[in-house]
């Protein structure tokens, strides 16, 4: 196992030296502009598209907001934290044709780059500096004086100092204080989108679809159903990240224990294989990246599943459920 490396083994002057540029004000891109600011990154500027709702905020926390084409021409290093889905549109029409050689680029997810969405010149280094997890907790851990787990890697190192300039990002947003570790685009690109795909996100939420419809079929009311098998996620979620998975099984009942060993094998049989199969090779050939890119220029995305979403049993019951216990009104 490669060993991390921590702020002390980090100088962070190739950051506070670059003029930067952060595309995005989301959660990733408010939470890097702060932490660096105040890791002495004296330069910061905040590019966003017209007409973005982000522009208050930025201008609230301080920052001089920009155009994209104004960024391009403008910084040193363009930290493109925009949406991925929008990387391509971003790339061509406003970085690209606007950019000054060798202005590295620096992303938080490989997507755009491992699919070849964005096809930077060589002038130009390349580099990943993911902070693993969402971007609201990079600026909470930060403020408690941690950080989130970082992974740098370099896909073009056209100035010969494009690790230094990685981990110093790194550093910068608080990963040198719980430990920084190499990673590659394709290897950062392919686990996040298989883990969110069949685990964090698609897994987790058809087992609990599928298992509140079937208690509710078996004449459970909807509020118990819910609290069984959505609601106490969290519980065993929190679990699972401070003791892992053998020390969650330590912590819970031997009633649940035993019952979940006698069905895990079984849930984790054929079928699922398959299915993990499938959403691997449709990561691996790029068929997901170029459907979800195509799916989004295409316009109002997901816009018919959200509304659809909302109309379920399974969110009337959240949604009861919560405005009893938190007197919540979604
Ligand atoms: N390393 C990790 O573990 C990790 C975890 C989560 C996310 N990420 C990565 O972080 C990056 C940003 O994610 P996020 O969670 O911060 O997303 P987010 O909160 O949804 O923010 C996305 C930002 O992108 C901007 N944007 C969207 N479309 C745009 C366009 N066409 N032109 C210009 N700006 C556009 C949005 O602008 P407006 O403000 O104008 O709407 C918003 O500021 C992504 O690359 C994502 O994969 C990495």
């Amino acid at each position: 196992m490669t060993e991390p490396l921590y702020s002390k083994d980090i100088d962070l002057a190739p950051i506070r030296q670059t003029r930067l540029a952060i595309v995005g004000y989301g959660n990733h891109g408010r939470s890097h502009a702060l932490c660096l600011r105040d890791s002495g990154v004296e330069e910061i500027r905040i590019a966003l598209r017209p007409g973005s709702p982000s522009r208050g905020k930025a201008e609230a926390d301080g920052f001089a907001v920009v155009t994209l084409d104004e960024a391009a021409a403008w910084a040193d290093a363009i930290a493109l934290l925009a949406a991925d889905e929008a990387h391509r549109q971003i790339w061509e029409q406003s970085i690209a044709p606007h950019r000054k050689p060798g202005q590295a680029l620096i992303l938080c997810h490989g997507f755009s780059i491992h699919y070849k969405l964005i096809d930077p010149p060589a002038d130009c280094d390349v580099i990943l500096a993911a902070a693993k997890g969402p971007g609201g907790a990079v600026r909470q851990e930060f403020e408690k004086g941690s950080g989130l787990i970082g992974f740098w890697a370099v896909e073009q190192d056209a100035s010969g100092q494009a690790r230094e300039l990685a981990l110093a990002y790194l550093a910068g947003i608080g990963s040198g204080n719980v430990g920084i570790f190499p990673t590659t685009f394709r290897e950062e690109t392919v686990s996040d989108l298989f883990g969110e795909q069949v685990v964090l996100v698609g897994g987790m939420v058809a087992l609990a679809r599928a298992s509140f419809d079937r208690l509710v079929q078996a004449g459970v009311s909807p509020r118990m159903a819910y609290i069984d098998c959505v609601h106490e996620i969290k519980y065993l979620a929190d679990l699972i990240q401070a003791r892992g998975i053998a020390g969650m099984y330590e912590a819970i009942s031997d009633t649940a224990e035993f019952g979940a060993r006698e069905i895990e094998d079984e849930i984790a049989g054929p079928e699922l294989q398959a299915v993990f199969d499938k959403a691997m090779a449709a990561i691996e050939d790029g068929s997901f990246a170029k459907k979800w890119v195509e799916t989004y220029e295409a316009g109002d995305a997901m816009k018919a599943d959200r509304e659809h979403d909302h109309s379920l049993p399974v969110e009337a019951a959240g949604k009861e459920l919560r405005s009893r216990i938190y007197g919540a009104t979604k």
